[in-house]
């Protein structure tokens, strides 16, 4: 969008702006703030504040000051300076609106940019209805979540997974094992499926397709069978025909989902007991999530926090920057459906090669 002239507008802007991150943490979470407090300054001479550990800090009015100094050098820094947080905002006696409004009103905040995924944004969307002014930047490594080509955090997750599929298979090779990785994605399978391509993996499973047991062991015997050591590449979310949802012994985390995590582990010994190759597991877990944001990370993250204060500039509550092709735009929270799956057609593209 173009900068801002029409005086009209320009009287009318908000002119300090709240920034949260909330859900679970990614690389560019930074480069974002870094890109709005630039931009919101330099062009527009706004303020802004960071609310910490999420909506929690913007129902306890608990912030601190973003400006010029503060981030500096912050598109390369993992993480995010303001924390984050699986807490919803209405789930306190001070999470309800208009006890929020009112904490905005203390703290002289006129806009709130909110970060995060499905779930930020859905209580984005509440919170839009029930009055305030707030404006979204989708944030996740599992690249599910929908009106984004891509969201910023999943390049680097890829990374990040390539990279350990690249060193499981030379050490997979010098024992002639059966190397089974396992990666993040809760509903949905893109990280398994990019990485798994780009490292060359033997099978992919996904949350989105299940598979047989039976049909896991023909590819890794058949990679056996020429030589070959097999490397498989699971999603946390893949679901065997007679499981009844995810693996999890976990319990639940703060949005009351169930922790994710074990698939693989659980993988490993019955591809061996079935096949008689000797097999092993890797958690990538979290190492995908840390670390510093890859340069298209950045690139994308400093983009959308460039966008985002053209949306509040414009006072376009309810909306959520995107990532369209090449451009940037914004969809209304109410237009993002449930979850950016694998197309089936993808996954069958690669799942003739499998093997
Ligand atoms: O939602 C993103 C994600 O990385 C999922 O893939 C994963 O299930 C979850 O976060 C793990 O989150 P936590 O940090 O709560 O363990």
């Amino acid at each position: 969008m173009e900068t801002l002239t029409d005086p009209t507008a320009l009287e009318q802007m908000p002119r300090r702006i709240g920034i949260l991150t909330s859900g679970g943490d990614c690389p560019g979470l930074n480069a974002v703030i870094r890109g709005a407090v630039l931009k919101g300054t330099e062009v527009y001479g706004q303020e802004f504040v960071g609310f910490l550990d999420g909506w929690r800090g913007m129902i306890e009015g608990d912030c601190i000051t973003l400006d010029r100094a503060r981030v500096r050098g912050l598109a390369k820094e993992g993480g995010t300076i303001l924390g984050t947080s699986r807490i919803g905002p209405y789930r306190t006696e001070a999470g309800q609106p208009e006890n929020i409004l009112r904490t905005l009103a203390e703290q002289g905040v006129d806009a709130v940019i909110a970060i995060g995924g499905d779930g930020t944004m859905r209580a984005a969307s509440l919170l839009r209805n029930d009055g305030i002014p707030i404006v979204g930047v989708p944030k996740t490594i599992d690249n599910d979540l929908d009106g984004t080509d891509y969201s910023f955090g999943f390049d680097t997750a890829v990374s990040i997974a390539t990279e350990a599929i690249d060193r499981l298979r030379t050490t997979g090779n010098a024992h002639k094992r059966c190397m089974v990785l396992e990666v993040m994605g809760r509903h949905a399978g893109w990280i398994a499926l990019h990485a798994g391509t780009a490292g060359g993996a033997h099978a992919i499973l996904i949350p989105e397709q299940t598979e047989s047991l039976d049909q896991v062991c023909e590819w890794v015997i058949s990679v056996r069978d020429r030589g070959r050591s097999p490397m498989v590449v699971v999603a946390e979310g893949f679901t065997l025909p007679d499981m009844d949802g995810a693996f999890s012994d976990k319990g639940l985390d703060g949005f009351g989902r169930a922790r994710l995590g074990g698939i693989g582990e659980m993988l490993a010994p019955l591809i061996e007991e079935h096949t008689g190759i000797e097999s092993r597991a890797t958690v990538l877990g979290h190492i995908q999530r840390g670390g510093v944001p890859t340069a298209f990370d950045r690139v994308l993250a400093t983009r959308l926090g460039l966008e985002v204060v053209e949306l509040v500039a414009r006072r376009q509550w309810g909306r959520m920057v995107a990532l369209r092709g090449t451009d940037i735009i914004s969809v209304p929270f109410d237009e993002l459906a449930e979850t950016k799956q694998v197309p089936v057609g993808r996954y069958h593209e690669l799942r003739a090669i499998f093997g």
